[in-house]
């Protein structure tokens, strides 16, 4: 395998993503079979297709795909966050308590209390006329959690914590003040500040560049580790998600195709597309040709009835064409792929790809 520079640290909690099974802590979050469609009444369009997923307390779950794939959709899915007429289906359960059945206040306090989003951009996410600080504390002291000198002491702590210098002084300013990497740190005190038990962190380093992204990650590993709270991670860089979580589930045309315990998705991938995101990554030490994945990525509202890998998987035979695969146990993990168990000795070395 080419050499990785993130090489995957699990926290030694075990994981709810391996196949299905012994360890699992119990799951703070639940998807199973959940969808999610969206377009006018007469012409909904497929986004996700029956995801299973679950979020231990405690576990750190890696979301990976590639641009499209629906990760955004399904976190604002378990938000219950969807845009205008895109609706979900299936059963995504918080704590054992059904998400998509809440009440409005049984919603809001989900939201202000259990779990936290840390988004892409964290200047699209804030009010350039309000200040970081009105951001940070508004929403933990509005829903009564904590009292407004509360929240700025724990913020001040927290940011002590993180490195932020000048806490005080921070607070008072405005957005376009602070750099992309501390105005992220800002968001993610701001997200930890009601001491959620999920996270929800989706794509958080998209926007920073590389030693801000490193930097950012350690707080959000730290941070989760320290205080017990699930981490679902949204990235499409794998080595990146590697890094930072116990599980993997990767992702496929609005579909999960294989989840595992990170060290071995990471290490022994079984499904094809994993196999290729894997062997189409730059080296960090060595100068090679790239692999790169033939064909273009596709939405699940564009995939037919069979496999929507088949146009790009070197596998494919007239199966894979007409009958869609599902996640199935397979030995230490879960594969959607009519193939995995005779192409195994194809793709494990993932080098020669
Ligand atoms: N409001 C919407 N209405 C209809 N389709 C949408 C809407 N928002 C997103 N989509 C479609 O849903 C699919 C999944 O989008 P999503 O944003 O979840 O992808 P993603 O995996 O998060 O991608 P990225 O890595 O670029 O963030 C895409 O095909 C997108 O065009
Ligand atoms: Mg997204």
């Amino acid at each position: 395998m080419t050499e990785n520079t993130h090489a995957p640290q699990p926290r030694g909690v075990p994981h709810a993503g391996a196949a299905a099974g012994a360890g699992t802590p119990p799951a703070l979050l639940r998807m199973e079979g959940v969808g999610v469609t969206a377009g006018s009444r007469h012409h909904r369009k497929v986004i996700v297709r029956d995801v299973d997923l679950t979020v231990g307390a405690g576990e750190a779950v890696g979301l990976v795909g590639e641009s499209g794939s629906g990760k955004s959709m399904l976190v604002k899915a378990a938000i219950r966050l969807l845009p205008y007429r895109a609706e979900a289906s299936g059963d995504i359960s918080f704590e054992g308590r059904p998400v998509l059945g809440f009440s409005r206040r049984d919603l809001s306090a989900y939201r202000s209390r259990d779990v936290a989003l840390i988004h892409q951009d964290p200047r699209a996410a804030t009010n350039p006329l309000r200040t970081v600080g009105d951001f940070v504390i508004e929403q933990v002291v509005a829903t009564g959690q904590l009292t407004h000198r509360e929240a700025t002491e724990k913020a001040c702590a927290l940011m002590a914590e993180v490195g932020v210098t000048e806490p005080r002084h921070r607070l008072t300013q405005y957005p376009h003040e602070l750099s992309g990497g501390l105005l992220q740190r800002m968001m993610i005190i701001a997200a930890l500040l009601h001491s959620p038990k999920l996270l929800f962190a989706d794509e958080p380093t998209t926007a920073l560049d590389v030693t801000v992204q490193s930097e950012v990650m350690a707080i959000i590993k730290e941070r989760t580790a320290e205080q017990n709270v699930g981490l679902l991670f949204i990235s499409h860089d794998l080595d990146l998600a590697a890094a930072v979580t116990d599980s993997l589930a990767v992702m496929y045309a609005g579909t999960v195709v294989e989840r595992g315990a990170t060290d071995r998705v990471y290490s022994r991938p079984r499904h094809p597309y994993t196999a290729a995101l894997l062997a189409c990554r730059p080296s960090p030490t060595a100068v090679a040709r790239l692999t790169p994945i033939p064909g273009r990525p596709v939405a699940a509202f564009e995939s037919g009835t069979g496999c929507a890998f088949a146009d790009r998987c070197r596998f494919t035979i007239e199966q894979c064409r007409v009958e869609r695969p599902h996640l199935r146990p397979l030995e230490d993990r879960m594969v959607a792929c009519h193939r995995a168990e005779e192409i195994e000795a194809d793709i494990e070395p993932v080098e020669a790809l």
